[in-house]
């Protein structure tokens, strides 16, 4: 006798093959025979997305929900199932979400962490084993990737996305667009478009992004996760230049189905239909589900409208049925594509989580997010000695896993605190209770333990709640006295070193001053304490890069590698604020775009993290001088392990056009690799690169490759290496 998992199993199976198998056509007449069955109200009823769960089977029963979120126990998601299976007069299965944003139970860094691995393989292997994880709890779909592109760390959103750079953006996306869809979990590309770019970093703000810039920097990730096969997308919350995404028909539908030839399901963020109103874009509820559905969205989350509304506006005219059926068929292809019509139900005995595999996964990707940002030495600290550990992050589980952690949970969580002690001597001492604590008797006991040991270990940063949606900051510098904890430390005379949790770039430069090394962490998630302990032992070695600019201080911001050149760019000879004589009347400064008080350069340049060794790049050569817009560049170096460590570099390629029909950045991100060296080791590294890559949005809005000379650099981050020059012709 077959058991039920075995069933799941097949049924799980079948919906996999039929993603690969069914021809596209059998599912198309499938839809077809049921939409003809449906009535307006049912279709409208699969249109509707509800939060909760056993509640709603009575909606499910009456055929007027046809997506559930936020309900994760199997046991409930099956009685909402039932109800729309076997009791709703057609039996069309619930779509069943939840925000699997970086990791379901097992904790994956935050995706901005997960950025900073610059390692897509590590990234899709940890998409895949969220969705296992996820899908054993009958969830079908997750809310991830979140691919806005984020120049600006006030914006508490930055934690879930890649970062500044639409290529390191772009392939990330993809790559936890494959892991999740390999498992059956449904992938959602989020939001479109230009909600990172809110004004002032304040969540939800209006953007001014032109058409150009959207198309040159905020599209291409959205478009490589949809070639990569992204089965639905969310529309975002902010007005670009006065249109709610939500109601802007040139891009979910000019672009997003006729340029792009989208063919999956479009949902609406939460309420963001609802939400046109208050933007001043639509004048009632009713108005607003007009204008979403109209302009191309296919699903409502929460705001009610649809459910009810749609059948007054149908029958007003206002939307065309047609419309409506198309909304309907690419939710129902969704759901055949799932193989939810072959078996709906999750196995309630056969949760998965915290598997070997999982464990070591999220460990190895907690690694190589960590980014070395100073090391006089101390680093690696030998094992067995005498440490001090300190700080409010130290032993703070639950914090540590950061923002969207819904499904982690604290007890499976291994801090640095419990991890640093299977290695060293601790000695601990919290100093502060949490991060905005700002009590001094604490420190002054971590003041008094550290004359007791060899070195100082001050694990600081933020709480998760401090980052994520609707959390932004105006001021980045560590909360409550955590920089006077860490001064404290230093004036100990013992070596100091520095470990940041956080779901952002903060501000630490101060901080740096104090700390012989700092190890900054994005919430590193369930297995963060072993990865760092075994990065401050020495039995790893640091290869994140940062995915973002690092500020001097957040007035800084938006600060990003990939800008323009101003007219008058920089020569390294800015006056600062400290050079300016007391009376110095009305004289001109000189003539560069900088601030007066941090000067020209960031904190720290996208790309740029520290080894326990030191690389050498060599010979850097591509195979011409002259390339025709066909060609690829072939580029070749030498990468040295030029110190004592095996360790591992991210290699990236940059390029610069120096002369366009518009303003080309100063550089961009085109290529990465990690390379993996034994300590003296050389590698001959070659590289590819299609000129066709170095295609933009041109003065005409056509995308493509201009002629002339370009600069090209190989380098450990964005801000080092020497030019190779090349012409396009
Ligand atoms: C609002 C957030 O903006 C979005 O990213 C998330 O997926 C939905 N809520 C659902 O939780």
């Amino acid at each position: 006798m077959r058991t039920k998992t075995i069933d799941i199993l097949l049924g799980i199976l079948a919906g996999l093959t039929l993603i690969c198998c069914t021809p596209k056509d059998e599912t198309e007449k499938k839809i077809d025979a049921l939409i003809g069955k449906m009535t307006l109200h049912e279709k409208v009823g699969q249109m509707n997305q509800l939060s909760g769960g056993a509640w709603l089977t009575e909606s499910a029963a009456k055929g007027e929900v046809g997506s559930i979120l936020n309900c994760v126990d199997p046991a409930e998601i099956n009685a909402v199932q039932r109800a729309a299976v076997e009791e709703s007069r057609l039996g069309i299965p619930i779509l069943v979400s939840r925000d699997v944003i970086h990791g379901f139970r097992t904790m994956f860094p935050l995706p901005i962490g997960l950025a900073a691995t610059f390692d897509p393989a590590l990234v899709e292997q940890g998409a895949a084993i969220a969705a296992k994880e996820a899908v054993s709890s009958g969830v079908r779909w997750t809310f991830s990737p979140m691919l806005d592109i984020a120049r600006d760390p006030r914006w508490g959103r930055v934690a879930e996305g890649s970062g500044e750079d639409p290529y390191l953006d772009a392939v990330m996306g993809e790559a936890m667009v494959k892991g999740y869809q390999s498992n059956g979990l449904a992938a959602c590309v989020k939001h479109f478009v230009g909600y990172g770019a809110a004004e002032g970093g304040r969540d939800y703000n209006s953007t001014g992004i032109t058409e150009r810039s959207l198309r040159n920097v905020y599209f291409p990730a959205f478009k490589k996760a949809i070639d990569a096969g992204a089965m639905t997308l969310m529309t975002s919350f902010n007005d670009n230049d006065g249109i709610p995404s939500t109601g802007n028909r040139w891009l979910l539908t000019d672009i997003l189905r006729d340029e792009w030839g989208f063919s999956g399901m479009v949902v609406t963020d939460w309420n963001s239909s609802g939400e046109m109103v208050a933007h001043g874009f639509a004048k009632d509820l009713k108005d607003a589900t007009d204008i979403s559905i109209n302009a191309g969205v296919d699903m409502d989350m929460m705001s009610y409208g649809f459910i009810s509304f749609v059948e007054e506006l149908v029958k007003e005219g206002k939307i065309k049925e047609s419309r409506i059926d198309e909304a309907v068929r690419n939710i129902l292809r969704l759901k055949f594509d799932l193989g939810l019509f072959d078996n709906p139900y999750v196995d309630e005995n056969g949760v998965q989580a915290y598997s070997a595999e999982a464990l070591a996964a999220a460990e190895k990707a907690a690694t190589e997010s960590a980014i070395l940002l100073k090391n006089d030495g101390v680093l690696p600290l030998k094992k067995g000695k005498t440490v001090l550990v300190t700080g409010p992050l130290a032993d703070a589980p639950y914090e540590q896993l950061g923002t969207w952690a819904f499904d982690g949970e604290k007890d499976h969580t291994v801090t640095p605190l419990s991890s640093l002690r299977e290695t060293f001597d601790v000695i601990y001492e919290p100093g502060l209770s949490f991060s905005r604590d700002d009590s001094s008797a604490g420190i002054a006991k971590a003041r008094a333990a550290a004359s007791r040991a060899e070195a100082v270990v001050v694990v600081v940063g933020e709480e998760a709640i401090l980052s994520g949606e609707a959390h932004s900051l105006s001021d980045l510098n560590l909360q409550g006295a955590q920089s006077e904890l860490i001064s404290a430390m230093k004036s100990t005379g013992k070596p100091v070193i520095v470990v940041v949790m956080a779901g952002r770039p903060l501000t630490i430069e101060r901080d740096l001053e104090n700390c012989g090394a700092m190890l900054y962490c994005f919430h590193p998630g369930t297995m963060g304490g072993p990865a760092i302990a075994k990065l401050l032992g020495g039995d790893e070695v640091p290869s994140g890069k940062t995915p973002m600019t690092f500020l001097h201080t957040a007035g800084e911001a938006p600060f990003y590698y990939n800008h323009n050149n101003t007219g008058r760019p920089n020569t390294g000879t800015e006056t600062l604020l400290k050079d300016i004589p007391i009376e110095a009347g009305q004289t001109s400064l000189g003539c560069v775009s900088y601030y007066l008080d941090s000067g020209y350069g960031p904190l720290f340049p996208f790309g740029f993290g520290l080894s326990y060794t030191t690389f050498e790049y060599r010979n850097i050569s591509i195979d011409k001088t002259r390339y025709g817009t066909d060609d690829t560049i072939k580029i070749e170096f030498d990468l040295q392990n030029t110190g004592d460590f095996d360790a591992t570099e991210v290699a990236q390629v940059y390029v610069r056009d120096l002369v366009g029909s518009v303003a080309r950045p100063v550089k961009e991100l085109k290529r990465f690799e990690r390379v993996s060296l034994k300590a003296g080791e050389t590698k001959h590294i070659s590289i590819d690169l299609p000129v066709e890559e170095l295609a933009f949005w041109n003065v005409r809005m056509e995308f493509a490759v201009e002629e002339g000379d370009f600069q090209l650099w190989v380098a450990g981050n964005s801000a080092e290496g020497e030019p190779v020059n090349f012409t396009v012709e």
